[in-house]
């Protein structure tokens, strides 16, 4: 176990007390300084730990939405987050659009607590019940549009990598943005988009994240939710910071067109590659081995030997690698 777990359990077993640096340094037989910096890679992590100067350091568990816009302020971040909270919507992507035309700014979160017509992929509904993560993120990205693909891959691994830095488990990714663990779905993206002739004007990029909500009856065998997973609740508001940490440092990268750092990461956590797979596209279905991303994030399937680009659609994963 890495120093900063064990400090963390330390933490979380003296829930809502303080413990002083000096106590934790001697438990594990470390130096101070070892202490604080795992508490700094820790809060990097996403964990909210406050300090104080004579009494030490004391875990939250925050969970509830309505402040996350102050739980942000300190996470440095080169996207200037901003949250607007709802208790209900109908789906943030809607809020997301109807604030569009109102100059609203790049790094605009809408969150609500549940959405009424909650939007998937393919014009699939997403049920969306309280106690998940349903936002979306207002962008402004100097990129052409072609790179849209690449964003919701790209929002696929900072979801991933997230949920592993709070919860420890690593997820999979699912071409091109569906977040399993276990193989059921934990989180899915929609990203949609403004776009004007060669320019992207805004790209909403709206992620939906099964946390401590029920999992509908109609989704329960493909979908999971993280509670069921860890068998115990997960506070909302350090996943959403380590999420949008990760979001923030992957969307840099993208940005700057550093896309094959970008297909890298997505590559290490994809279950799709090396694997057979069978691709709805509309009416028509291919079936083939899942062979690699190219840099527009369309997936390369052999099919009969012969090399094909899906753009978008459907991917079923055959229970058999290559
Ligand atoms: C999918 O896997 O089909 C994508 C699901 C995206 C759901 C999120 S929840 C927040 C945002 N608002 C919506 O209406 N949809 C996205």
């Amino acid at each position: 176990m890495k120093l900063e777990d064990k400090v963390l359990r330390i933490l979380e077993n003296s829930r809502r007390i303080f413990v002083s640096g000096s106590d934790i340094a001697r438990k594990l037989n470390v130096s101070r300084m070892a202490v604080s910096k795992a508490i700094m890679n820790l809060r990097k992590r996403g964990y909210v730990i406050e300090s104080h100067p004579r009494l030490g350091y004391r875990y939250v568990e925050v969970d509830d939405l309505r402040l996350l816009d102050s739980y942000i302020r300190d996470i440095n971040t080169k996207l200037n987050f901003k949250v607007l909270y709802f208790e209900e919507v109908s789906s943030t992507q809607d809020v997301a659009f109807s604030l569009i035309n109102s100059g609203v700014s790049e790094g605009t979160i809408i969150i609500a607590e549940r959405q009424t017509k909650g939007r998937g992929r393919l014009g699939r509904k997403w049920l969306s019940p309280m106690g998940g993560l349903w936002f979306t993120i207002i962008l402004t990205p100097s990129i052409s549009p072609n790179y849209v693909t690449l964003l919701s891959l790209m929002t696929g691994c900072a979801v991933a990598l997230g949920i592993q830095d709070i919860t420890n488990v690593r997820p999979e990714l699912k071409w091109p943005n569906d977040v399993l663990i276990n193989g059921r779905k934990v989180a899915g993206i929609l990203v949609e988009m403004l776009a004007e002739a060669d320019r992207l004007r805004y790209a909403l990029v709206g992620v939906g994240i099964n946390v401590n909500n029920e999992i509908p009856k109609e989704v329960s065998d493909s979908a999971i939710s993280l509670q069921q997973v860890l068998g115990r609740g997960i506070p909302r508001i350090p996943l959403m910071r380590a999420i949008l940490r990760r979001f923030d440092e992957l969307y840099q990268r993208l940005v700057r067109g550093d896309v094959n750092s970008i297909l890298k990461v997505w590559r290490s956590l994809s279950s799709t590659l090396g694997r057979r797979v069978i691709v709805y596209l509309g009416e028509k279905t291919i079936e083939g081995i899942a062979l690699d991303v190219d840099e527009d994030g369309a997936l390369i399937v052999k099919v009969n030997g012969e090399v094909r680009k899906v753009y978008s659609g459907d991917v079923v994963h055959l229970r058999f690698r290559k």
